[in-house]
């Protein structure tokens, strides 16, 4: 099967405007887990040639030190060279010299600086920090990250030399970056859901689904890409939508599996509010602890921009209602 890429015009429409703009704030771009951020920015990269993209995946690159979150000693002269036959493909660091590295490391140069003439020399750079939230689960410090923040303000509100791009689907690193001092007036935000239903029955259509499976996969698991795929494959290779009621089964034996191991008080109190949250469609001003159990727990989605708690999918909501029934 091949990877199709669907829809998100709306989103992809907008991140253009905000790349041919001036560099004026960062852009935080957040959504539930498999939404397909990263998709989507990988996108955006291939498809605007006119910027030069610095890729970082953050979980793969796991910097040790505020010196290697954003700079990567530049390739040696045949590395350099090899690179020019090869299709475009972003950088996956702001280059700079070996010799400035090693100043950095020794404590005599800053940071930060040697990388200002590097994105003076790019063409209209932007750089795409994705799963911008593992920088806390290294040994970088509290201080350190709000440095490299610090940075990225610097090189969008303050000088205009680059755009800054942060993903995440961690609602609790957005939330806090949102109440930063120094990012006030410095971010905008652009939360990435499900792909709406029209595009994602024309897909299904494509496939060869008929009315009412393409009916009854969305009811079951919406527009969440990633849940689209695994049906999909599903479909292909066994020719039935068994996996459907699987899918939701078992995250239902999950939730219950959670709540049985909360102390009984909890419980109910937990299961008043995720009854709420399923009827109301949304929920405002938990208690702290059920928020960050459904958090940490993939339950729910937690949208600090909006305040809004919800389901984290489709699926989990058929869950959820699969419980309550
Ligand atoms: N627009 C799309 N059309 C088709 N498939 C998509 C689309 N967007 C994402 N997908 C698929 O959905 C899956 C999840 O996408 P992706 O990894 O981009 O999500 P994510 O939001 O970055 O997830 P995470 O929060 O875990 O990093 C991938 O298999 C991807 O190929
Ligand atoms: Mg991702």
């Amino acid at each position: 099967m091949d990877l199709k890429f669907i829809d998100r015009e709306k989103e992809i429409w907008r991140l253009g405007n905000v790349l041919s703009d001036p560099p004026n704030y960062i852009l935080v771009v957040y959504g539930p887990k498999s939404s397909g951020k990263s998709t989507l920015m990988m996108r955006i990269a291939r498809a605007f040639q006119d910027n030069s993209f610095v890729y970082y995946d953050m979980r793969a690159r796991h910097p040790k030190k505020i010196e290697d979150v954003l700079a990567t000693e530049r390739p040696g002269l045949v590395k350099r060279f090899r690179r020019m036959f090869r299709k475009k493909k972003f950088d996956d660091g702001i280059e700079i010299r070996r010799s400035e590295m090693k100043a950095i490391r020794k404590g005599e140069e800053d940071a930060f600086k040697p990388l200002l003439p590097v994105l003076r020399r790019m063409n209209k750079p932007a750089l795409i920090l994705d799963e911008i939230q593992a920088l806390q689960f290294g040994e970088l410090s509290k201080e350190s990250i709000s440095s490299v923040l610090n940075f990225l303000v610097t090189i969008t509100k303050r000088l205009h030399l680059a755009h800054a791009i942060i993903v995440t689907s961690d609602c609790l690193f957005v939330h806090e970056v949102m109440h930063l001092a120094a990012l006030e007036e410095a971010a905008e935000f652009m939360f990435i859901g499900d792909l709406p239903e029209n595009a994602v029955k024309a897909w299904l259509e494509n496939e060869g689904l008929g009315k009412e499976e393409r009916n009854r996969i969305f009811e079951m698991v919406g527009g969440r890409p990633y849940d689209l795929w695994v049906v999909l494959q599903h479909w292909r290779n066994e020719k039935n939508l068994d996996i459907l009621d699987q899918t939701v089964q078992r995250k239902a034996e999950r939730i219950k599996f959670l709540l049985s191991m909360l102390p009984d008080k909890e419980k109910r109190r937990y299961l008043k509010d995720l009854k709420e949250m399923l009827y109301l469609g949304k929920l405002k001003g938990v208690r702290p602890d059920f928020l960050d159990w459904v958090i940490k727990n993939e339950i729910a989605f937690f949208d600090p921009v909006t305040g809004n708690i919800f389901p984290i999918s489709t699926a989990m909501k058929n869950a959820l209602e699969s419980i309550f029934q």
